[in-house]
C-alpha cells in the first residue's frame, strides 16, 4: 500500500505542478484546500465508528488530533486567500472538483485500512513541507511560510505517530 500510495501521490503532483508552475499561491491554495479533506474524512469515520460502540482507546485522542489539524489547515487556506490564492474561477473549480474525489476516497481509505490512509497523509505532508522550503529557497525569508512549513512538518509527525498507535 506504502508503494501505491507513492505512485498515486508523485502522479498527483506531476500534474499539479504542470497546472501551477509559475503561479505559487494559487498552487498552494489548492494544496491546502485538498489538504484539509483527510482530517475531515478520519473524523467522519472515528465518529462512525464511535455510533456503532467501535470506539477504541485511542479513539478521543485520534478525534481531538485530527479536529485541531483541520481547523489548522483552514487557517493556512484563509492566509492563501488573503494572498490571492483562490482569485480564480477556474483554481476555485479545479478545487471543488478534486476535494470531493479525495473527502470520499479517504473516507472509504480510512476505513479499511487505517494505517494506509495515515501513511497516504504522511507523504502528503511531507510533499507540503517541501513545497514551501522550495519557496522559501527561490523566494527569501517569509516569517509565515516558514510558520506554515512547521506546522505541514508536525502533522507528518502526528500523522507517524498515529500510525504507530493504531
Ligand atoms: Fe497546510
Ligand atoms: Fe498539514
Amino acid at each position: 500500500m506504502k508503494h501505491f500510495n507513492t505512485v498515486v501521490l508523485d502522479i498527483t503532483v506531476a500534474i499539479l505542478d504542470f497546472l501551477y508552475q509559475g503561479r505559487d499561491y494559487p498552487r498552494f491554495w489548492v494544496l491546502e484546500e485538498i489538504a484539509r479533506a483527510p482530517y475531515f474524512a478520519f473524523l467522519s469515520v472515528l465518529h462512525f465508528r464511535e455510533s456503532m460502540g467501535l470506539r477504541g482507546p485511542e479513539h478521543l485522542y485520534l478525534m481531538k488530533q485530527h479536529f485541531e489539524q483541520s481547523v489548522n489547515e483552514t487557517e493556512h487556506l484563509e492566509y492563501m486567500e488573503s494572498r490571492g490564492g483562490n482569485l480564480y474561477f477556474i483554481d476555485r473549480f479545479v478545487a471543488k472538483h478534486l476535494v470531493l474525489i479525495y473527502y470520499w476516497s479517504n473516507v472509504v481509505y480510512y476505513w479499511v485500512a487505517p494505517r494506509a490512509a495515515y501513511h497516504l497523509s504522511y507523504e502528503v505532508e511531507i510533499h507540503a513541507a517541501t513545497t514551501y522550503a522550495k519557496y522559501l529557497a527561490f523566494n527569501g525569508h517569509d516569517d509565515k511560510i516558514l510558520e506554515i512549513l512547521n506546522d505541514e512538518l508536525h502533522h507528518s509527525k502526528e500523522l507517524h505517530d498515529a500510525m504507530e498507535m493504531i
